[in-house]
């Protein structure tokens, strides 16, 4: 499988990105970055780092991205869940391998062209970077073979409002842009995401059973962790576990029958206060203008773990 990454790792980007490099039928062809958890230049050296540790250095190309959403600007970032540098305050030592000096949607436009039908686009930050190829590009879409974002939410609660996820809420242009485009999308949001419980004993006992060559991978994972469920700790008091966000994403883009979804006509609320970035989808027999986007709605949380910490012991 040919895979492009737009991405803000972020502690639980970095996550999925180490599971999509463990998995042997994914080939990560392309990883762009745009502002969300740390800012865009920041996630790209995060993302550099996290090559390097995976032994990947030098063998796929990343380029930054968005600074800036569609609409506004950004209003801070989020360290009290990943941390000043995104990865939990973890260090990793520095990358000699450096970001492609391209714009960063000539760099995804280059590689949807270069795997026209192939591509499988992981978005797992906000779509500002998805929205400004689609602008630049217009047959972007139709080059892509189908994507999968962590985003969203249609019957949880929200994560930065009562009603609105975090990807989505950063850049409701960016992602209502994104629900129009003419392509196969999936979102996997919190209805999924907050059901899928990561606890510091699976951690520990993923640090144990790993094979020799990839605990360097999973000690990183394990501490950056530390920090990512202290954070869950912060915001909910009574949270023995953390909700896991982007690598539920990349697993269902690997092994999408650890969810069940829906196809509903979906768009993104651009207005108001508390629901501006509320996905809304219309049942109705006459739904307003939209596409049919597909929604993750249950999922096997316990054989999508098994699916992520296998890629660290086979
Ligand atoms: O709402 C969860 C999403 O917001 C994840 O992608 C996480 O990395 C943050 O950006
Ligand atoms: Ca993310």
């Amino acid at each position: 499988m040919k895979m492009f990454i737009d991405c803000d790792p972020g502690v639980d980007d970095s996550v999925a990105i180490l599971f999509a490099l463990n998995r042997p039928e994914v080939e990560i062809v392309g990883i762009s970055t745009s502002t969300g958890n740390v800012s865009a230049v920041q996630g790209a050296e995060n993302t550099l780092r996290i090559l390097k540790l995976a032994g990947m250095e030098g063998k796929i190309p990343v380029c930054a991205g968005a600074e800036k959403p569609l609409v506004g600007e950004v209003d801070g970032f989020p360290d009290f869940i990943h941390g000043k540098n995104g990865m939990g305050d973890v260090e990793l030592p520095a990358a000699e391998q450096k970001a492609v000096d391209m714009d960063v949607c000539d760099f995804m436009y280059q590689k949807a062209c270069e795997y026209e039908g192939e591509l499988v686009l992981v978005s797992l930050g906000r779509m500002t970077n998805l929205a400004n190829t689609l602008a630049k590009y217009p047959d972007y879409a139709k080059k892509i073979k189908r994507v999968v974002s962590m985003g969203g939410t249609i019957y949880s609660h929200g994560n930065v409002s009562p009603v609105v996820e975090a990807n989505i809420g950063g850049d409701p242009e960016a992602a209502d842009i994104a629900m129009m485009a003419d392509w196969d999308m999936t979102l996997v949001g919190l209805d999924v995401t907050l059901k899928t419980h990561l606890t510091r004993s699976d951690v520990d006992k993923l640090l144990r059973c790993c094979l020799p060559e990839k605990k360097e991978m999973v000690s990183f994972i394990s501490e950056e962790l530390k920090y990512y469920m202290d954070g869950s700790r912060r915001q909910n008091y009574t949270m023995e576990y953390s909700p896991l966000h982007d690598p539920l994403a990349m697993v269902v883009a690997v092994d999408p029958s650890v969810v069940n979804t829906r196809k509903m006509v979906t768009r993104v609320e651009c207005g108001g206060t508390w629901c501006r970035g509320k996905v809304v989808v219309d049942l109705r027999e006459q739904p307003i203008e939209g596409r049919f986007v597909e929604h993750a709605l249950e999922v096997d949380s316990r054989k999508a773990l098994n699916i992520l910490f296998a890629a660290f012991q086979n």
